[in-house]
């Protein structure tokens, strides 16, 4: 084993360095996704956001690089797993009150809680969305548009499948509970992964601040409204 593989996978900043890493590319999937997502509240009809979904599950750069997704998002969760345990064996009982150990891993405790919770949302949703839309749960219904170019192109309706998804109680539940874990995971996270890499500088606070509030509080936020106005006001889309 090399001195770097050595270093990364046998060391516990080596081990915070690979959450850091997979933690902050699927925090860059998370913005892009949302971006897409927003076009469910075009009042459209969706059709820009079947047209958008269409693109994204056909390019085949993008399907590569959703490859490169699902292998972050399992080494994500597999290390951040592992990581748990090592701490909690690390530090199995007795703490004196007020003990810096104990905050962190009491912090490292509730990151793998919130990270459970997301991970049993991810499962859901790609079950609900993901395989749908690949023909594996069912078949989506088709549905043609005419282009400002006069070109005719004939789409899964995969808006019409979220329309449904979000008109469930418990569906909408689920993805606002969710959305406030991952507020919370994304809140602790992306402090800790820049202090990971040491890059947590006096001078770069405000900007890790301020980068880290989009993260962890206007892409949750986001991604809540949607099922939120799908329920509550659909007439605005319309
Ligand atoms: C309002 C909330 C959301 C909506 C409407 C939504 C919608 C969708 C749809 C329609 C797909 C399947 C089509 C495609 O592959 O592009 C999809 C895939 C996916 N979604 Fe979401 N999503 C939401 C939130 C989330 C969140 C919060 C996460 C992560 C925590 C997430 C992770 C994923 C992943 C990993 C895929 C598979 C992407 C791929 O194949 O590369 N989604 N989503």
């Amino acid at each position: 084993m090399s001195w770097f593989t050595q270093t990364i996978f046998s060391t516990s900043v080596g081990r915070k360095v690979i959450m850091a890493l997979t933690g902050l590319f699927l925090c860059t999937f998370l913005a892009v996704h949302l971006a897409g997502n927003l076009q469910l509240l075009h009042n459209d009809g969706g059709q820009a956001f079947n047209l958008y979904t269409k693109f994204m599950t056909s390019n085949p750069l993008i399907k590569t690089i959703s490859y490169v997704n699902f292998a972050f998002i399992l080494g994500h969760v597999v290390w951040g797993a592992y990581l748990t345990i090592q701490n909690k064996k690390a530090r199995p009982v007795g703490y004196a009150y007020n003990d810096p150990g104990k905050t962190s891993s009491v912090s490292s405790r509730w990151m793998g809680v919130l990270g459970t919770m997301i991970l049993i949302f991810l499962l859901i949703h790609l079950k609900d969305f993901k395989m749908a839309y690949m023909g594996l749960t069912e078949e989506l219904p088709m549905v043609t548009y005419t282009l400002e170019n006069g070109e005719s192109v004939t789409v899964k309706n995969m808006y019409e499948e979220v329309e449904h998804e979000f008109h469930e109680p418990l569906v909408v539940g689920i993805y606002t509970l969710a959305m406030v874990a991952l507020a919370f995971h994304l809140y602790h996270g992306f402090q800790s992964a820049f202090q990971s890499l040491g890059l947590r500088h006096p001078k770069y606070t405000p900007v890790i601040k301020a980068v880290g509030f989009v993260f962890w509080g206007l892409i949750p936020l986001g991604f809540a409204i949607i099922p939120l106005i799908f329920f509550f006001c659909p007439t605005i889309l319309k």
